[in-house]
């Protein structure tokens, strides 16, 4: 594995996060959707992943509604806190009562609480919302936020998708009242999704802020060729981009290079993430022991220039998708 700085807060997190979401029941024994797992294999996952030398862990409250909390924090309790980087969010309501969603003070209080709970942890690494609230003023999330890093119950804040003036607007205010700053950026980032490269990603570079790629493979479409694709998961915001002309391009020359290089078509896919200045790591989601042993050695592969280039190449620019949730 290798290492590098989460954002300007001198942590040394792993170059390969694992994002969680994919682990998880309803609460009722029953899996949550058809593409998140239980917690025995979620386990042997994130067991292998520390075995790996990940360290970086990203979940929410609302995947499986608190299971994949749950299930991350009964694994860790295992191992020594010390060394893991655990980073969790909220935003998307629980549950059909409105204080479970947005970024009110009550909101963000009561569920940094009932994250902690489920994690069985006093304090996260990293608090972050994911997404902007048009009903709360960003100042009154940034004060509730301040108060949670003063309390202990998280060590630093970031933030998910929005639009740049947003997050422009979110890191002035918490400047100019001395609060708390967010250090990273978790947004969608692949090669079948680079919108950010003029929105979001720019601003992050002048601010140093620490960059997270959400679905950095699209959410799998570049892990299998395009004729494959799984049709289970194949939604969520990221499946919007799968069906055009160019993405199906860009799947096949990520075929070609992986035939070149001898390895996945995943690992191709988080060499490209790794080969961004901007990027701290990858959020790779996976629910199986065997793709996770062979994404990791993507941190080995460099790309050269030119494949850079011709994975690049087909892209045309695309709408703007999985920024905005109204709640
Ligand atoms: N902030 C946000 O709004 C937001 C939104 C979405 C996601 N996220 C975060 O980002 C993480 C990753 O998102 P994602 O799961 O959409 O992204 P992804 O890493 O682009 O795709 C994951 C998918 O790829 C498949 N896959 C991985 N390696 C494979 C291989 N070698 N061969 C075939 N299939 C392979 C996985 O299936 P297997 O399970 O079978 O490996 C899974 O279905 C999430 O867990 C979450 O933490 C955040």
């Amino acid at each position: 594995m290798e290492y590098t700085t989460l954002g300007e807060t001198g942590t040394t997190v792993s170059r390969i996060c694992l994002g969680c979401m994919g682990f998880g029941g309803s609460g009722s024994g029953e899996l949550f959707a058809p593409w998140t797992v239980d917690e025995e294999q979620a386990t042997e996952v994130i067991d292998r992943a520390i075995e790996l030398g990940i360290n970086f862990f990203d979940t929410a409250n609302f995947y499986s509604v608190g299971g994949s909390e749950e299930i991350l924090g009964n694994a860790l309790s295992e191992y020594d806190r010390d060394e893991l980087v655990v980073a969790t969010k909220s935003f998307i309501p629980m549950n059909d009562d409105p204080n479970s969603g947005g970024l009110s003070r009550k909101t963000i209080e009561q569920e940094l609480d009932h994250s902690l709970d489920r994690l069985g942890m006093e304090t996260v690494d990293l608090y972050q919302i994911a997404r902007w609230d048009q009903n709360t003023s960003i100042e009154q999330t940034l004060r509730a936020l301040d108060d949670a890093v003063r309390r202990g119950k998280t060590r630093y804040i970031g933030a998910s998708s929005m639009w740049a003036h947003q997050f422009a607007e979110a890191l002035y205010t918490s400047d100019r009242l001395g609060l708390e700053r967010f250090i990273t950026m978790q947004n969608q980032y692949s090669p079948i999704y680079r919108e950010e490269e003029r929105e979001m990603n720019p601003l992050c570079e002048s601010k140093n802020i620490g960059r997270l790629s959400w679905s950095p493979l699209g959410g799998g479409y570049l892990a299998r060729p395009h004729e494959e694709q799984d049709e289970v998961r194949d939604e969520g915001p990221a499946a919007a981009l799968h069906n055009s002309d160019a993405s199906r391009e860009i799947n096949e020359r990520v075929q070609e290079l992986a035939d070149d290089h001898d390895v996945s078509m995943a690992q191709i896919g988080l060499a490209w993430q790794l080969s961004k200045e901007g990027v701290t790591a990858p959020i790779y989601g996976t629910t199986s022991v065997e793709h996770l042993e062979d994404a990791v050695e993507a941190v080995e592969l460099d790309l050269s220039e030119s494949d850079v280039e011709y994975l690049e190449e087909p892209y045309e620019p695309v709408e703007a998708v999985g920024i905005e949730v109204n709640l």
